[in-house]
């Protein structure tokens, strides 16, 4: 294969939310993360980032943002180190300015992923301000980016335009825990810029930020697409070509834990099964960015069968995540 060479221009940049990335600066991601897979599975090595340092903080749990950002940085050549608050002088209160300057002074990339709610993304953000090297979001309370990269990568794979499709992206009933708001709100952001038609489907209890919902209208406008908001679940699989169904937190409407987990179990009836999946289109392809819920948010039948793209999805996080890192590190 022909060496692959890093266009200079995104060098440094931060990367927080789509939001922040022009379509073409994605594309050019899209088009490096497809040059990595082929050499991933040709088995070439590409030490894009030689000796350089990735500081991963995570203040929550994870088993695909970890390993996929881990094993990616060490692909390119790089180290990844693992930080948890909890071991962490952050824990004693070192604030955001302190954390970023000093982890500037040695290595290349910070990585955070910090969820709270009302919290997260404006620590990330802090940081960012403050580091002289790249932030990147592993997810906070308003977007998960990454994984939507992934998620639009699983899409190009199986479909040869993405334009006018529609994606169905809608809520479901999982109630072991409240999740956060950040995948739907990076989907409803992302999807129309890529010109596909975004129906979003929640009991009214689950809306979205407002201002998110406002962006995803105005960037299916400027697009020429489409983006709806519904209160029914089958309208979302109606004629659609891409389900995403998954679990997220009654967080706009309460912050309430236990208000928010009795609210989940007030729609049980919101589950991906078979029937649903008949609704779609016949080359329609079920999503989700994992964990899933088995038997509460989807059927076996579903994430089992032929129309789910799960683990292609769960491993495109690590080649649009190795392009991002090869890009701004
Ligand atoms: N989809 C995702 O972000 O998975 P993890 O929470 O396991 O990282």
């Amino acid at each position: 294969m022909r060496s692959i060479v890093i266009p200079p221009e995104l060098k440094g940049r931060d990367f927080i939310s789509t939001q922040d990335w022009t379509v073409e600066e994605l594309e050019t991601l899209f088009i490096l993360a497809e040059r990595l897979k082929r050499a991933k599975k040709a088995g070439e090595r590409t030490p894009l980032l030689p000796d350089k340092t990735l500081y991963m903080i995570f203040f929550d749990a994870s088993t695909r943002t970890r390993n996929s950002f881990e094993t990616g940085i060490t692909q390119l050549g790089g180290h990844g180190i693992y930080l948890s608050p909890d071991r962490m002088q952050i824990s004693h209160g070192e604030n955001a300015k302190d954390t970023a300057n000093v982890l500037s002074r040695y290595g290349d990339g910070i990585a955070i992923r910090h969820c709270t709610y009302g919290e997260g993304n404006a620590y990330i953000r802090d940081v960012a301000e403050q580091a002289g090297i790249p932030v990147l979001s592993m997810q906070d309370d308003f977007y998960h980016p990454c994984q939507i990269l992934a998620d639009y990568m699983t899409i190009r794979e199986r479909f040869a335009d993405t334009r006018g499709l529609k994606i169905g992206v809608a809520w479901t009933s999982a109630p072991n825990y409240v999740r956060p708001i950040s995948v739907p709100q990076s989907l409803v952001l992302m999807m129309p810029r890529f010109g596909l038609q975004v129906t979003l489907a929640y009991p009214p209890e689950f809306r979205l930020m407002p201002e998110i919902e406002e962006q995803a209208r105005a960037n299916a406008e400027a697009a020429g697409t489409e983006f709806r908001v519904t209160h029914t679940f089958e309208e979302a699989f109606e004629d659609a070509d891409i389900v995403v169904p998954k679990s997220w937190g009654p967080l706009v409407h309460t912050r309430d834990a236990a208000e928010g987990l009795r609210l989940i179990e007030e729609y049980p009836g919101w589950r991906c099964d078979a029937e649903h999946i008949a609704l779609g289109k016949e080359h329609l392809i079920y999503m989700h960015p994992l964990p899933a819920d088995r038997g509460r948010e989807v059927t076996d039948e579903v994430i089992d069968g032929p129309h789910s793209v799960v683990y292609d999805e769960a491993e495109n996080r690590l080649h649009v995540q190795k392009a991002l890192m090869a890009l701004v590190m």
